[in-house]
């Protein structure tokens, strides 16, 4: 007990354990690359930052929680789970040294070094993409990709690591498959919430940390339109339907329009024919006032419009032409065209 009560007090006072993070990263130059540390509860509020140099004394701040992020580098701090991850892009070919820090206020500074290896080529150990996703109750497979001697492993940052062909971190089975040369297979069966967090390849001295979300596996349209109470799918749809009844009404508007004049000129052929074959061919036909007249009636829509539209000729003048050669029933002069409601 003693012995404990001294390590803790001895640890609180050097800031050993304070900060866990990887030793050693590779990456390829000018591929962006994610780091987290993972820092004690008491450090919650602290300003968090990433200091670059070999010598911690030496260093010169590459970011800060309570700075912009640059070009270069971001910063993000996760209070809930203690991560501050930051994330970088480096160009040149040669290795850095890096320190996670925290910032404590009449104490030495809680950090963590960390060294990046920058390849041309590609890198010792990789993962194709560092942010994955997983959904509750199922699996997820990560390839770790290698040329670096050494132990596999998978671990959790924080926590325990799978040596071997299985084992479990924090109550989620792990198999690890390296039957293929240069690279191993992780997966991770039964996934819950819990297991969201850090991961990391770790191939002798290299680590490569990878991000891992569980989420619930969204459920799809037809079960939201099916569920009694709107989900806000269903909400997202059902404002769809009303984007889509809008022009279709206003189509509906237009054809109404395009078959009212298409009507109109047929009735005005229907007339001309009728009065080419009441009159003959030598009179040219005057309607000096026609009126259109809408009968109105309720149960009508607009779509009865044939039945609904009587045409009155109120007066018809027919005037005799003099000459022979007006055959075609052409000259047909509306003088005024009245259209009553
Ligand atoms: C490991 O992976 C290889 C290739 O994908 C596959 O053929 C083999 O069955 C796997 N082994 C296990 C134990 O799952």
């Amino acid at each position: 007990m003693a012995v404990q009560l001294s390590f803790l007090i001895l640890t609180g006072l050097t800031g050993i354990h304070s900060i866990t993070t990887v030793s050693e990263v590779s990456v390829k130059a000018g591929d962006l690359i994610s780091i987290p540390c993972l820092y004690d509860s008491q450090y919650r509020d602290n300003v968090k930052y990433l200091c670059k140099g070999y010598y911690y004394n030496y260093c010169s701040y590459a970011i800060r929680t309570n700075q912009p992020n640059s070009e270069k580098f971001s910063i993000s701090d996760d209070k809930t789970r203690r991560i501050f991850t930051v994330t970088m892009r480096n160009w040149t070919n040669q290795g850095s040294d890096y320190w996670c820090a925290v910032e404590v206020n009449g104490r030495p500074d809680v950090r963590k070094y960390f060294h990046l290896s920058v390849t041309g080529g590609s890198p010792s150990l990789y993962v194709d993409r560092q942010e994955i996703t997983g959904f509750n109750g199922e699996n997820i497979t990560i390839s770790c990709y290698h040329h670096n001697p050494g132990e596999m492993k998978w671990c959790r940052l924080g926590s325990s690591c799978v040596t071997g062909s299985s084992g479990s971190i924090d109550g989620t089975t792990v198999t690890i498959n390296a039957s293929i040369s240069n690279v191993f297979t992780v997966t991770m069966s039964g996934l819950r919430t819990q297991s969201s967090g850090w991961y990391m390849c770790v191939k002798g001295d290299l680590q490569m940390p990878v991000h891992l979300t569980v989420s619930e596996r969204p459920t799809t349209i037809a079960d939201n339109l099916t569920a009694s109470s709107p989900s806000p799918e269903a909400v997202k749809h059902s404002f769809g339907l009303a984007s889509f009844i809008i022009p279709l009404s206003l189509l509906a508007l237009a054809l109404v329009v395009i078959m009212f004049t298409w009507f109109n000129l047929k009735r005005h052929n229907q007339t001309k024919k009728e009065s080419s074959a009441t009159t003959t061919a030598e009179e040219e036909v005057t309607y000096s006032d026609v009126q259109h007249v809408r009968k109105t009636s309720s149960k009508r829509s607009g779509l009865d419009i044939k039945s609904n539209v009587d045409i009155m000729y109120s007066s018809v003048i027919t005037a005799q032409v003099p000459t022979v050669q007006m055959v075609d029933a052409e000259n047909v002069t509306y003088s005024a065209l009245v259209q009553a409601e």
